[in-house]
């Protein structure tokens, strides 16, 4: 057998253009190789950004290390800001996403960006403390563990979060506590914000990341096949100097549907599972107009009753759902059109199956329901594939 025939096709192409990388290489200066990438997922942080450069070069110095933004297209201009310090420094680069919204998304693309072999992540905001960086290299470098995490609840300081208030202390523990049950580890900020990782981590299971929602820690450990090693560091969450917090009910909704899915062996996706809870809201509110409209007769009661929740479910999945494709403006309004226009024909089918129902059973929740799950189906698979 001829030497060569022993090759897959895909190592022949790499040996093919092997020759041209060690060119490529011997080409390049020392500078051009970093070792670190640390990536800032960025939304309205305009004023949060020179100081943040500024403390990671503090905290770097003699690390080779490059700084990337993943900005989703602020309104308060960050990436401009963001573009113009990459335009002064070699080692900043900026990727501006139009047109989507989602810090985990952004946070993976980020990272798939770089060929950096370590790869942290940090808020833009100063609320992390970008001075753990250099511990969590040096233990990823000497292969103590494949995550370093940055960690607000051990040690000390660990028993109030500064730079939570009220409810979202509260909250942040549950979280952190779902998160540790879900992964079955022993962690104390499993949703951390702040972390760092060997890259190839994230290059192995990023198809299966979630886009959408806040925790990409939890969601990275989760995907690994195999259980990774872990060390977290105690550090102090500051409070916010500018801007405010992202962190709203939709994000929650998220991560509970994020949870949801892991459950469920991600046979079902967040996404799927946060449309079908949006469509049992939109049950509850179909069965309560039509209850209220009876009196004009069943098939006129039933048609306003679909009419209703289907407005309520284009607003809520456009809201929540969604979010990361979120229409505003014209957009909405000619998305809610298009919605409205697919939904017609299984609003058809929902008042036709709900009134043969209603004429052979004489129960009008049950002919109710019956015919709003055949529209629930038909819309389901037409405006998943074709409005956002
Ligand atoms: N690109 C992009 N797109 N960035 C975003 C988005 C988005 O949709 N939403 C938020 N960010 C950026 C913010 O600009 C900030 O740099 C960082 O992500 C964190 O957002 P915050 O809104 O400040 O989050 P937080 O402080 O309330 O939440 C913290 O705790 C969470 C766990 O409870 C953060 O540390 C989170 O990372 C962490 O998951
Ligand atoms: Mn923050």
């Amino acid at each position: 057998m001829p030497a060569s025939a022993m090759y897959s096709r895909q190592d022949l192409s790499l040996r093919d253009v092997g020759a041209g990388i060690e060119t490529a290489r011997a080409d390049a200066p020392d500078e051009a190789w970093w070792e670190l990438a640390v990536v800032v997922p960025t939304y309205d942080e305009a004023l949060n950004i020179a100081p943040l450069v500024g403390r990671l070069e503090a905290a770097l110095s003699g690390v080779s290390w490059q700084l990337v933004f993943v900005d989703d297209d602020s309104p308060d201009g960050t990436w401009r800001i963001a573009k113009e310090m990459a335009r002064l420094d070699p080692k900043i680069s900026c990727l501006r996403r139009v047109g989507r919204r989602g810090l985990a998304g952004a946070v993976v693309e980020g990272a798939l960006a770089t060929s950096a072999p370590f790869v942290a992540v940090i808020d833009a905001d100063l609320q992390h403390d970008e001075r753990l960086l250099p511990e969590m290299l040096a233990l990823l470098r000497r292969g103590s563990c494949e995550v370093v995490i940055g960690s607000r609840y051990l040690g000390a300081g660990s028993a109030v979060v500064a730079g939570l208030t009220g409810r979202r202390r509260w909250g942040s523990r549950l979280a952190n506590w779902l998160g540790r049950k879900a992964l079955s580890m022993e962690l104390t900020d499993p949703v951390s914000g702040l972390f760092m990782v060997k890259r190839e981590l994230i290059d192995e299971v990023a198809p299966k990341l979630s886009p959408s929602g806040f925790k990409v820690l939890f969601d990275l450990l989760s995907a690994q096949e195999t259980p990774v090693r872990c060390i977290e560091l105690p550090y102090e969450f500051a409070p916010r100097a500018h801007g405010r917090s992202k962190l709203d009910h939709g994000v929650v909704a998220q991560y509970l549907s994020l949870l949801a899915s892991k459950l469920t062996r991600q046979v079902l996706s967040p996404r799927a599972i946060m449309f079908s809870l949006v469509g049992a809201t939109g049950v509850a509110i179909h069965l309560g107009v039509l209850k209220a409209g009876l009196a004009m007769g069943f098939a006129p009661a039933q048609a306003l009753a679909a009419v209703t929740a289907m407005t309520s479910n284009y607003l809520v999945n456009n809201a929540v759902t969604y979010r990361d494709r979120r229409k505003r403006g014209l957009a909405l309004l000619t998305g809610y059109l298009q919605f409205c226009g697919l939904c017609s024909v299984g609003l058809l089918a929902n008042v036709a199956v709900g009134s043969v129902a209603q004429q052979h059973l004489h129960v009008w929740w049950l002919s109710g329901i019956s015919g709003a799950a055949v529209g629930a189906a038909w819309n389901y698979v037409t405006t998943s594939l074709a409005v956002w």
